[in-house]
């Protein structure tokens, strides 16, 4: 039987909760699929702190690199808010994130039809969408050299190589051609000349994949596009700068922090994480929605592992829970048959599974 090595990284707050929450829907997937898991568990964020000292324990970076991918919950907190920057548990994974050289971030948003109401745009709009922003990590203005700053004058540099944009073009058209083979690339061809080569790199990688239909649109168009008619896209793919905003732009229109897996991965691999943080606030109490983990558990066996038809049935069961009516709290006003606890949510994911 096949089997992958996981890492697996609860973190703080309600990440222990969610992350369990996960696996069970992730085995009972992989039960349907034939194939099985190994599960590492290792620290990082405030945990990792209190155990060691370090935000990234070298044993959590060295297992990390060795799986074929991440599940990871959430860190962060209070009580570690006034460390030094370099122990705070963020800095455990921007270091994670930087050792696995994870120079592409995926964000999926979905509308499920029983949660419509839920997005502050109006439902005809919104129905339906089922996008995904492929946006580079590790480049552009965010890290471009020269930079910095006087009294009188500030600049940063927005430069991306070929070599950059390839494989990131690479990455999203993998995608699309898992998806509905449509890609949209996001750039400001008009006014930059880093845009410029990000257009002609992307038109010279598109003839690799025939099957995709690509197409260019200018980022102030496609952030009115996103609010105006967001059903139309199927892969964005952008920029650092661009992609950071557009991804948040583009999370809203669900309307629901807790349902929004990612990833954040290189070459292989890659972290498969909710977008919400550790949510200390509710942390212990049974109440946190796990939608958006089992989701991320769902994007780490498609993209990581290559098991698609695992993936759509977690996919799919989420699907089914919704629209039964099944809520967590945070949902509870959204057309709720029954609000259950996040170990209930789970299970009921993970028994759809099995009897699917
Ligand atoms: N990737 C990460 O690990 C990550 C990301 C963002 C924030 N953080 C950290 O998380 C901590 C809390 O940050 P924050 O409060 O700004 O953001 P947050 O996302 O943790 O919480 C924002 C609000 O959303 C709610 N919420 C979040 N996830 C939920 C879920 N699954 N179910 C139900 N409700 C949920 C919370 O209760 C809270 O009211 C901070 O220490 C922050 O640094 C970590």
């Amino acid at each position: 039987m096949k089997n992958y090595n996981i890492t697996v990284i609860e973190g703080d707050g309600i990440g222990p909760e969610i992350v369990k929450e996960a696996i069970k829907a992730i085995e009972a997937a992989a039960a349907k699929e034939g194939f099985g898991l190994t599960y590492d568990y290792q620290l990082m964020g405030g945990a990792a702190y209190e155990a060691s000292g370090e935000p990234l324990p070298a044993s959590t970076l060295a297992s990390a690199k060795a799986a074929d991918g991440v599940l990871f919950g959430a860190i962060g907190g209070p009580q570690w808010d006034n460390l030094p920057r370099e122990k705070r548990p963020e800095s455990g994974l921007l270091a994670l994130r930087k050792g696995l050289d994870a120079f592409a971030n995926l964000r999926p948003t979905k509308v499920y039809d029983a949660l419509v109401d839920a997005s502050t745009l109006k439902p005809e709009v919104v129905k339906g969408v089922d996008l995904l922003v492929v946006r580079e990590l590790t480049g552009g203005i965010y890290f471009g050299e020269p930079k910095g700053r006087d009294e009188t004058r500030g600049f940063n540099t927005m430069v991306y190589s070929v070599e950059e944009i390839e494989r990131i073009a690479r990455v999203a058209f993998e995608a699309a051609m898992k998806r509905r083979k449509k890609l949209c690339s996001i750039d400001k061809a008009n006014v930059l000349d880093v845009s410029q080569l990000w257009r002609e790199t992307v038109d010279r990688i598109a003839p690799e994949y025939p099957e995709v239909e690509v197409s260019h649109m200018y980022v102030d168009n496609a952030a009115m596009q996103l609010v105006r008619n967001p059903r139309q896209f199927d892969v964005m793919l952008t920029g650092n700068l661009f992609g950071d905003i557009l991804s948040d732009e583009a999370s809203m229109i669900s309307g629901s922090i807790g349902l929004l897996p990612s990833s954040s991965g290189g070459a292989k691999g890659g972290i498969f994480e909710p977008i919400h943080g550790s949510a200390p606030d509710i942390a212990g109490q049974g109440i946190a929605n796990p939608l958006a983990t089992i989701l991320s558990g769902a994007m780490l066996l498609r993209y990581a592992l290559g098991e698609a038809k695992a993936a759509d049935r977690i996919e799919a069961a989420v699907e089914t829970a919704l629209a039964q009516g099944y809520r967590t709290t945070d949902l509870a006003d959204f057309g709720a048959k029954e609000v259950c606890s996040t170990q209930e949510m789970g299970e009921l994911i993970a028994n759809l599974i099995a009897k699917a």
